[in-house]
């Protein structure tokens, strides 16, 4: 048996926001439990509380604040607790958060993730350390404790190097940082040995990929591409499905939908946010790519994969924007015909141009325009989820229902979250499901045994 580590006590972690974060706190859970951390039952009796925190949305920032008041109040009555603010407002705020919550042993933002361990060091000598400089991201040679048993995530590219008008991201992310191919190869095999099924490809910006890596084709284009990506993990033995977030439809190309199209594990689901269906308001968002040719590139998907479902991301209420604008997106959403949109109201970021453009809209129109698109999105989501009724779909299981520990829960290859009932297939089995009930975002059947290999 190999040397154990000293017992440190028990931890805590609490994510907001997106899936990098997600990442992230897998990461960081991984370190700590190699550290000699175990995982804790309550948020309010773990020695180490960690929160990775988002600050995409003014109510996202807020939210942390109101649970960090609760545990600064349970450190001033054990100061054995430690306190750890990591992700995006911590990258934001830095010392300010210290100020703010005097009681915070640790401030670190995303690209020092991976250091945890060092930082806690640092901490255990008694000083309060924040972490926030722009740093080069080493591969983390700890295993990270992943939340799932069938589905993992990998960050391929850290970062991003849009601007549009009015996001936190690139100011709390840092420039873009693409890990070596090689990397991510042998992180998916190492993901296959343990019997992982499926992999999702991560990227706040996923088809900047390999933009910073060195390397030009005989042809003259650039060798390392989100495309040569998929191309290049296709082959690794046990994963069988591979998806990737988030696309921007600026760098979205044909190659790569050739290769979606052409390579078998790629499931067919594409999550590309479109934010707005006005060309003017898409122009003052500075995001690069006009509505013409974000239907092309749906047009293009459907030609190659008809049953692909397509999902994205929306904002109303942005500075300046009409109502004949906000319809240009109803409009939109109603021609796509989306499986998922995700929606937000327009939140002024702090340090973003538009957050000081004239023409801020009122709450009361932000949230009238919120739930007219809620009412739209959730009528396409349903008229899509209705046409898988009556037939097979293959279904990845990733664990039971919880709210129905008889059923098991999983997806289909388009990414529509299916029940059935648990006739002992177990985590990671493909089964062919017949869907008899449809919903806007689920779906439930049975089962036809036996289960499916690719
Ligand atoms: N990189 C991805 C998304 C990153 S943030 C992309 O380019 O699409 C996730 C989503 O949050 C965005 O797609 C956008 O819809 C939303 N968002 C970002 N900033 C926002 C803001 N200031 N107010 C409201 N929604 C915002
Ligand atoms: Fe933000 Fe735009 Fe980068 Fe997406 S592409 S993270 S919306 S700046
Ligand atoms: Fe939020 Fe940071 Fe992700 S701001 S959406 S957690 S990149």
């Amino acid at each position: 048996m190999g040397a154990q580590p000293a017992v440190r006590g028990s931890y805590w972690i609490t994510t907001f926001g997106c899936q990098m974060n997600k990442a992230d706190s897998e990461r960081m859970a991984g370190i700590l439990e190699t550290m000699g951390y175990a995982p804790g039952s309550d948020e309010h009796s773990a020695d180490l509380v960690l929160y990775n925190t988002c600050t995409i949305r003014d109510n996202a920032e807020q939210k942390v604040y109101s649970y960090l008041g609760r545990q600064a109040q349970r450190k001033r009555l054990n100061p054995h607790l430690t306190l750890v603010v990591a992700g995006c407002v911590a990258q934001q705020e830095g010392e300010a958060l210290l100020r703010r919550v005097p009681e915070l042993d640790l401030v670190m933002g995303p690209q020092h993730a991976n250091r945890l361990g060092t930082l806690l060091e640092q901490v255990e000598l008694g000083q309060q350390v924040v972490a926030t400089g722009e740093h080069h991201i080493l591969e983390d040679l700890t295993t990270p404790r992943r939340d799932s048993g069938s589905c993992a995530w990998v960050n391929v590219i850290y970062g991003c190097n849009e601007r549009c008008t009015y996001c936190v991201v690139p100011a709390v992310r840092g420039k873009e940082q693409s890990r070596l191919p090689e990397a991510i190869r042998l992180e998916i095999e190492g993901l296959a040995a343990q019997g992982f099924k499926e992999i999702t490809l991560l990227g706040q910006n996923i088809d900047a990929y390999g933009r910073d890596l060195p390397g030009i084709t005989p042809e003259g284009r650039r060798q390392h591409t989100l495309t040569d990506l998929l191309h290049h993990i296709h082959g690794v033995e046990g994963i069988e499905r591979i998806r990737f977030a988030t696309s921007h439809p600026r760098y979205f190309t044909e190659r790569l939908i050739d290769a979606c199209a052409d390579l078998s594990k790629v499931c067919e689901h594409f999550h590309i946010p479109f934010q707005s269906g006005d060309n003017d308001v898409l122009k003052a968002m500075a995001r690069g790519y006009t509505v013409e040719r974000y239907r092309r590139i749906i047009e293009r998907i459907r030609v190659r994969m008809p049953e692909a479902s397509i999902s994205a991301d929306v904002i109303v209420g942005f500075p300046g924007e009409t109502d004949a604008q906000f319809r240009h997106t109803l409009d939109l959403i109603e021609e796509i015909g989306f499986d998922l949109v995700n929606t937000a109201a327009y939140s002024p970021r702090p340090g973003t141009p538009a957050a000081d453009w004239p023409g801020q809209l009122s709450e009361t129109v932000k949230v009238e325009r919120l739930q007219e698109l809620n009412a739209l999105v959730e009528r396409t989501a349903r008229a899509r989820s209705a046409r898988y009724l009556g037939r097979v779909e293959e279904v990845l299981v990733e664990g039971a229902n919880p709210k129905n520990p008889g059923q098991l829960m999983g997806r289909t290859r388009t990414n529509r979250l299916t029940f059935f009932p648990d006739e002992g297939q177990g985590l990671g089995a493909l089964v062919p499901v017949r869907i008899e009930e449809t919903r806007s975002f689920s779906l439930s059947g049975r089962s036809l045994a036996p289960a499916l290999r690719h």
